[in-house]
């Protein structure tokens, strides 16, 4: 007979979300005692950030979904929308795109943004994998930011983890020249074998504190994170220039698949 003991990487269901808060306009919401960037709009302004279909062709034309031709600035697993509501409000200039595969989080990161009246931001339901790999062209973002990507701990599930040596080449592939990648984890493991291997595509920054930039507290994970004393790491890479295409493949297939080992509670 099966054993009926959870397994120790079996997370206990977290307990329901309050009720979202009523807001006026002119408020400011809070996150766990923390600011969420923006203030809430009269409802007749409030914008529509929701991208529920994506448009065909593909890949996507993504100045014709923002209306504008901007930068892209790309979030990819953005939870709640933390970090793209904080970026979007200090950098009106850049197209802002978050995604994530799962639809809960991407309601409340649509709700915030269409709250704040913001009209160069879209949320979608999307994995990372397919955006890269189908929905956007070569040399196409400005930035990609993966705040705490999900670790996928129990052995069993590893292999979804996302940043593998081909998902690095293909953040590359659809980086502009001098575009930018943005990574922060608390897990040391994952965060070791990051940069074990983005340096052989990208000039890579491992930051000793905080980001030089705000907002301080870049996501909900983070808030979390920190509540539990864990060390957060972070870093920026910028894409490298002058890559043969025969140098690429080499360096994709000389770095190692993300199969390291992460305690449940590791730190
Ligand atoms: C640990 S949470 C971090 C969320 C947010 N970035 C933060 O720091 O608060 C990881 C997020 O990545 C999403 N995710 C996991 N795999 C994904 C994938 N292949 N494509 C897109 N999102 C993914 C999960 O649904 C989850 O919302």
């Amino acid at each position: 007979m099966k054993s009926r003991r959870p397994s120790r990487y079996h997370r206990r269901p977290r307990p329901k979300a309050p009720p979202a808060p009523v807001l006026e306009p002119g408020q400011t919401e809070f996150e766990f005692g923390i600011p969420i960037a923006g203030i809430i709009v009269s409802k007749e302004h409030w914008t529509q950030c929701a991208l529920k279909q994506i448009p065909e062709p593909k890949p996507v034309d993504w100045t014709g979904v923002f209306g504008r031709q901007a930068p892209l600035v790309v979030d990819i697993g953005c939870g709640n929308g933390r970090f793209t509501l904080a970026s979007a409000v200090a950098r009106p200039e850049l197209n802002h795109l978050a995604i994530d595969s799962l639809p809960a989080v991407i309601r409340y990161g649509t709700r915030r943004a269409n709250q704040r009246g913001l009209n160069h931001v879209k949320f979608a339901v999307v994995d990372g994998w397919r955006f890269l790999t189908e929905l956007c062209s070569e040399e196409s973002i400005a930035e990609i930011h993966i705040y705490h990507p999900q670790p996928y701990a129990d052995p069993v599930a590893s292999s979804r983890r996302m940043l593998t040596p081909e998902f690095i080449g293909w953040m590359h592939r659809s980086l502009i020249p001098q575009g930018k990648i943005y990574l922060q984890t608390d897990r040391k493991a994952y965060w070791d074998y990051l940069c074990g291997n983005l340096p052989k595509l990208f000039d890579w920054n491992e930051l000793e504190g905080d980001w030089p930039q705000g907002p301080e507290f870049r996501s909900r994970r983070e808030i979390l994170s920190r509540k539990q004393g864990l060390v957060i790491h972070r870093g920026y890479g910028i894409r490298r220039e002058g890559i043969s295409a025969e140098e690429f493949q080499q360096n994709i297939q000389a770095m190692e698949q993300p199969t390291f080992a992460i305690e449940p509670d590791e730190s």
